[in-house]
């Protein structure tokens, strides 16, 4: 048998960027970021989620002035389409983007801009990494959690089969640029919520963030700009040197600690067919998982209590009704009931344990905290200590 091991140098970089107003004619950031290696032809085209769009009136005209500005690029237009999770629910936008890439000609040395949340960056960069096998992506986050969180990530995806981001691929965006302008147009509530991944990456990457973060919390509650946008930024970068040189950026071994209250965020997210927002969920998710580790005598009663006191500072929920319903055959959401079952909510919440091993692939993996900024792996949960842990986050509540 003959065979070689040939290794592949990537060495791609991954440019994270803060800005104020980058669609300004007087702000070269963008200008300054896309290269178009002496083609004068280099098509640039901007995805814009509905929401910012809405929340910002001129918003498109600015963002088509700027395309048209920009030396040594032709503009491909704007495009306005409807962004929250109801864009990832099916393939209708995923679809429409690729109409739009194909019927615009758009190549792979052109550029596809997405601004938006979460869910928009998610479809569009979906869209921009299979048409022609990879078009280069500028994100735009335009949320607190995309600009905290999953704009710096190197994920995309839709949900299907009832599951979370079921179809998506890995694929590092050109650029991702965060506008803090855009931190302050979105509902407050939603603003606020999406601190929580800012507390989740403090929880396991940083406990000097963490602390900093509580003593912050009344501040970022009240959405103070300036304690906001310091949020955000360290955020975004402890999320970006993770993936950068945490040594497995296409998650291909078990370890991951930024989902760490997720398996059951993704769970109690199908569990209300979505009508719990991600980031509500995740704050869920974090309280139950930092229960679970303070009754499982891995971490102290005072850090935990520490932990649920920020989550409920920020106005986020320990609990959910969803937890304790009554879910009979065929009625529970995103579910494949195999047989016949009587299930209350937290029993269906526990197969998210299988099906979060799934998605991640190997042996189930979650981390637990043993201190604030401490980790360590576990690869079972026991359900009595989950059923002690729910019960007393809802006597909390
Ligand atoms: N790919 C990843 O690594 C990753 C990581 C974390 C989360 N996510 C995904 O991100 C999604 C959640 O994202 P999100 O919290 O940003 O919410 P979202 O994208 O669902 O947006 C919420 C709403 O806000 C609107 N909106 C967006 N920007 C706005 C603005 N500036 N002003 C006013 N309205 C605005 C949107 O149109 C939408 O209606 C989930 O689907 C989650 O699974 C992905
Ligand atoms: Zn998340």
């Amino acid at each position: 048998m003959n065979g070689q091991d040939f290794q592949i140098k990537l060495n791609t970089p991954h440019r994270v960027r803060f800005t104020r107003g980058a669609f300004e004619l007087s702000n070269t950031l963008l200008g300054d970021l896309l290269e178009n290696n002496g083609q004068a032809n280099t098509k640039v085209i901007a995805f814009i989620d509905q929401g910012v769009a809405a929340a910002l009136p001129h918003l498109e005209a600015e963002i088509s002035a700027y395309l048209e500005a920009m030396e040594g690029f032709v503009s491909c237009g704007t495009v306005v389409q409807e962004g929250g999770e109801v864009c990832k629910r099916d393939m209708t936008t995923l679809q429409k983007a690729w109409d739009i890439i194909e019927e615009k000609g758009i190549d792979r040395h052109s550029y596809i801009l997405c601004i938006g949340g979460g869910a928009y960056l998610d479809v569009i960069g979906m869209a921009a990494a299979t048409a022609h096998r990879g078009i280069r992506l500028v994100r735009l986050p335009t949320t607190t959690l995309s600009q905290d969180d999953s704009g710096v990530g190197v994920k995309n995806g839709i949900n299907a089969y009832g599951k979370k981001n079921f179809l998506g691929t890995f694929a590092i965006p050109y650029a991702v640029v965060n506008d803090f302008n855009f931190l302050h147009q979105q509902p407050v509530e939603e603003r606020r919520a999406g601190l929580i991944e800012a507390v989740k990456v403090a929880l396991v990457r940083d406990g000097d963030f963490f602390c900093w973060i509580e003593q912050n919390a009344g501040l970022l509650a009240e959405l103070d700009r300036d304690v906001l946008e310091q949020a955000v930024e360290r955020s975004a970068i402890l999320h970006a040197e993770h993936i950068t040189y945490g040594g497995d950026p296409f998650e291909t071994g078990n370890n991951r600690p930024l989902d760490y209250g997720h398996w059951s965020a993704h769970k109690i997210e199908q569990l209300t067919d979505f009508a719990v927002s991600h980031a509500e969920a995740v704050a869920i998710g974090v309280a139950i998982d930092t229960v679970y580790a303070w009754k499982s005598g891995l971490l102290d009663r005072e850090d935990a209590h520490r932990i649920l006191h920020v989550i409920t500072t920020l106005q986020l929920p320990l609990w959910h009704p969803c937890l304790e319903m009554v879910y009979s055959e065929g009625t529970c959401p995103g579910d494949t009931c195999p047989t016949a079952h009587s299930d209350v909510g937290r029993r269906v919440l526990y197969r998210g344990l299988e099906e979060f091993r799934e998605h991640l692939g190997g042996e189930l993996t979650l981390l637990l905290l043993k201190g604030i900024g401490v980790g360590e792996n576990v690869h079972e949960m026991d359900e009595s200590r989950l059923d002690e842990s729910i019960s007393l986050l809802k006597a909390w509540t």
